[in-house]
């Protein structure tokens, strides 16, 4: 059972390791560029209504990696929301990795 679980966790290790090596986030950095996020995130409750209504969630105080991993899910196309993949499409890695920091670090 231990070494199932052990080849598991390599696997898990190897895979990460295997993408590109991931920019380090800069929160300083990003000051430049959330202005075009905070239209949407910095209103608490905010809704979009293109094409449908849709709940703005709340992304500061997020683990950086998970929002990382939902930005390029966006960019990907895994996740379809169409503001977020437009945005997402303009955002370079080390865009996201800066802002995934700032937003991480930013508890309000
Ligand atoms: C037009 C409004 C709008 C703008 C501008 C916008 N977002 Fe979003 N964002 C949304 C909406 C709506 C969602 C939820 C979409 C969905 O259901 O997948 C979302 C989702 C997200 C998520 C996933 C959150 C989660 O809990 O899964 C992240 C991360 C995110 N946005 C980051 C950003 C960043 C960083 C920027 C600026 C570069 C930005 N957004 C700009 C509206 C916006």
């Amino acid at each position: 059972m231990k070494t199932i679980l052990g080849c598991i966790l390599f696997v898990l290790a190897g895979s990460a390791l295997a993408q590109a090596p991931a920019p380090v986030g800069n929160a300083e950095a990003a000051k430049s560029k959330i202005s075009m996020c905070t239209g949407c995130h910095g209103i608490p409750g905010y809704k979009t209504v293109f094409p449908h209504v849709y709940h703005v969630p709340m992304i500061t105080g997020q683990q950086p990696v998970y929002l990382l991993n939902a930005l390029q899910a966006y960019k990907s196309g895994a996740r379809t929301h169409p503001s977020m993949r437009g945005i997402a499409q303009s955002l370079s890695d080390q865009d996201m990795a800066d802002l995934a920091a700032y937003y991480s670090s930013e508890h309000q």
